[in-house]
């Protein structure tokens, strides 16, 4: 079978070497094409990071996209445009989810510790011991419990912050672990009112592109955190700057923005209250990507259903 990558941002040679090696292990055989320097091949499986929407419609014999991440929100309109009825699949956790945790658990600790009251104290040479509030008072609010989510809960319950996640039914999926108090999205004002830190790690779809603007931060308690990890456009950016300027939210940690890179005029670089990162808390790896698509691919080939597929009504 024939497997096309497409992604600018990694040595091709590195997805093949991987593929190859766990396509022997599952007694598969595959040809595996760079898609970058060979446009016209045709596959059969796509894994792809940001492909160019005119070579996904030349595509004309693939039975199934493999994205290399966990959001779909780019590929899921070119899918839909082009490749109506083949399945997306994203990746799941693939060694994404521990470093979520460590990237959230940061900035957890870092407002909590007050880091930000300490550096401003620094800057101004004073030696001043802060309160820290009891760790038992300081809720974390999960908002979006996916595998990122999951994963991020798991290490925080292991550094004993409480903890409260929203979703969007307020259910949890099939074998996810999750025992604290869990709120469907109707119910987000009431979430956000318990959250002392907010963590959001909503896929981007139709229903939360902007889902956290002014009125909507404006419920979360004053002095709170906000951390977001998942994609730039759930969160109004403006409002985000207006809400800290007038001192109800106490501090930002952003990987995610919308656009990526964020225009250096951006006013959100000079918040001193706000942290920024470059799309960084979870990398695809290699290794366990390739061995997940392979498994993937592997259950297809036998008439089985993996794990991941998007659901395209739903957007993730
Ligand atoms: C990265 O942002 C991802 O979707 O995995």
């Amino acid at each position: 079978m024939k497997l096309a990558v497409w992604d600018p941002d990694e040595p091709f040679r590195r997805w093949r070497d991987a593929l190859i090696q766990h396509a022997g292990e599952l007694r598969l055989s595959v040809q595996v094409i760079d898609a970058t320097a060979e446009p016209d091949a045709q596959a059969d499986f796509a894994l792809v990071w940001k492909p160019p929407e005119a070579w996904l419609a030349g595509q004309q014999q693939l039975r199934a996209v493999f994205n290399l991440a966990a959001g779909v929100d780019a590929l899921l309109p070119l899918m839909r445009a082009h490749l109506a009825g083949v399945p997306l699949i994203r990746l799941e956790d693939a060694g994404m989810g521990r470093q979520m945790a460590d990237y959230v658990s940061e900035a957890v600790l870092h407002a909590w510790r007050r880091m930000d009251d300490y550096a401003a104290l620094q800057a101004r040479a004073t030696w001043e011991p802060l309160v820290l509030q009891a760790r038992t008072g300081f809720h974390v609010g999960l908002l979006g419990l996916g595998q990122m989510g999951l994963a991020v809960a798991r290490r925080l319950r292991e550094l004993e912050f409480p903890l409260l996640a929203c979703t969007r039914s307020g259910r949890l999926r099939p074998h996810a672990a999750f025992d604290g108090p869990l709120f469907d999205i109707d119910h987000l004002p009431e979430f956000l009112a318990r959250c002392r830190v907010l963590v959001v790690l909503l896929p981007l779809t139709a229903d939360t592109r902007r889902l956290l603007d002014y009125a909507t931060l404006r419920e979360l308690p004053q002095g709170a955190y906000l951390i977001n990890a998942g994609r730039g456009a759930v969160l109004d950016h403006d409002d985000l700057i207006d809400l800290l300027d007038e001192g109800h939210l106490g501090g930002a940690t952003l990987d995610v923005f919308e656009p990526e890179p964020l225009p250096a005029a951006h006013r959100l670089w000079r918040q001193p209250r706000v942290r920024i990162t470059p799309h960084v808390a979870a990398l695809t790896l290699v290794g366990p990507a390739a061995a997940q698509v392979m498994h993937k691919i592997a259950a297809l080939e036998r008439g089985d259903h993996p794990g991941g597929v998007v659901d395209t009504r739903l957007g993730y």
